[in-house]
């Protein structure tokens, strides 16, 4: 970065190591911008970033060679949304490098958001100075235009920081080789969902007189609703599911299996509507509301056998984390003159192009909501 640099005419020596103060303290400057400034600093804030030290310097201790490839354009993403938009985010960046040649980083935030979930993610946060060269290129950009760009072979030794949020259900499907032994879940996060599933449905017993036993079939049931009717809005996917979906859901599920128990997963906001509207006055529906964390509940929807799926990419993810033998989904007649929403369509197709899983769709007839 300085050695091509050349300053303008100096007669004394003084003034010369002046300038290159200047020329340092200005460059740590607009380092420190880049690198901290929000929203920026969610991107590119390094653990131990160490700017102040000349890049020449830097080059001799990098930490990889091959991390710092200027031939190829790096792409990071900066992740927006909540945890399923997140790892639908850190799929689609698997699927650049995987078609383009770039290197691929996940942002701090992002990576301190999949991590504690995923402890074998292949992709890394940026951890060498060679980065900080790229800060002359970088270009915040959207998914679709990033692919745009990449196809156009434009400046090989950008930066391109993307900062959508896409989820193809379908795509993400179909690169599942790619993902699944990624995406191995922490041990102590799955044996804490088991013992509270466990504890929930021993406590069912006294709650509601159930009692769980061999003839039982847990079902879990992920109700996604809140702020979700603006998206669905937005695109004419019409509304949040009423509650006669779920109850023609359950139904479905009660004439199948002897004894089912549902067990409802939501956020905060929605244990009210759920308690009232789905648990309240069914023996056989309980509902989560122990105030967990969204990985805590991510990974108790994905511990379960049989789903029953609403809207969002976190029940998405419950799913396809899972091994669920069935999945319960709107019915596309419900759709009436309303686009079909994209995952429920990629699970038509999905449905259609293997048999490890059951797709199942459910017909309601929605009442005054
Ligand atoms: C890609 O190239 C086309 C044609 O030159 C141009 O119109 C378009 O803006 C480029 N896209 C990007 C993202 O650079
Ligand atoms: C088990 O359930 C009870 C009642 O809901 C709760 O108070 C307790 O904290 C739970 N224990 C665990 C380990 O989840
Ligand atoms: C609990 O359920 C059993 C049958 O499942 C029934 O015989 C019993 O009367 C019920 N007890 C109460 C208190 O409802
Ligand atoms: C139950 O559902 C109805 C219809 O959506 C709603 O008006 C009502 O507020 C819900 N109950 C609660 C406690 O949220
Ligand atoms: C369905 O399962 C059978 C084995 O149970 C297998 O031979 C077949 O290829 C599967 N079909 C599809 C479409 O995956």
């Amino acid at each position: 970065m300085y050695r091509g640099m050349k300053a303008p005419v100096v007669s004394t020596p003084r003034l010369k190591w002046l300038l290159g103060c200047v020329t340092i303290l200005l460059t740590t400057f607009i380092l420190y911008v880049f690198l901290y400034n929000e929203p920026r600093a969610t991107v590119l804030a390094y653990p131990q970033p160490q700017v102040n030290i000349i890049p020449n310097q830097l080059d001799k201790h990098s930490v990889h060679k091959d991390e710092c490839d200027r031939s190829k354009p790096l792409v990071v993403w900066k992740p927006k949304g909540r945890l399923g938009n997140i790892i639908c985010e850190y799929v689609h960046l698997l699927k650049l490098a995987d078609f383009f040649s770039v290197d691929i980083r996940t942002s701090v935030s992002m990576h301190e958001a999949l991590a504690p979930i995923f402890p074998h993610l292949s992709v890394k946060t940026p951890s060498s100075p060679c980065e900080s060269e790229r800060l002359k290129h970088v270009a915040w950009i959207t998914y679709p235009k990033a692919r745009e760009r990449l196809l156009n072979q434009t400046n090989r030794a950008e930066l391109l920081v993307i900062w959508d949020t896409p989820c193809d259900v379908m795509q993400i499907w179909q690169s599942r080789l790619q993902w699944l032994s990624e995406f191995i879940v922490n041990s102590e996060l799955k044996e804490a969902a088991a013992l509270r599933l466990q504890n929930m449905t021993r406590n069912v017993e006294s709650l509601k007189n159930f009692t769980v036993d061999d003839d039982t079939t847990l079902v879990g049931i992920h109700v996604r609703r809140s702020d979700y009717w603006t998206v669905l809005d937005k695109y004419n996917f019409g509304g949040v599911l009423p509650r006669q979906y779920y109850e023609a859901a359950f139904k479905y599920y009660r004439k199948r299996f002897e004894k089912p128990l549902f067990i409802v997963i939501t956020e905060p906001g929605e244990y009210d509507w759920c308690r009232e509207n789905l648990s309240k006055n069914s023996r056989d529906v309980i509902l989560a509301d122990d105030r967990r964390s969204p990985e805590e509940d991510l990974i108790l929807l994905s511990s379960f056998a049989h789903i029953i799926y609403s809207h969002g990419s976190f029940g998405v993810w419950g799913i396809l984390l899972s091994e669920a033998e069935t999945v319960a989904y709107p019915d596309h007649k419900n759709d009436g003159d309303k686009v079909r929403y994209p995952p429920h369509q990629a699970f038509d197709e999905i449905g259609k192009m293997q048999n490890r899983t059951e797709y199942i769709t459910i017909m309601y007839k929605s009442g005054e909501e």
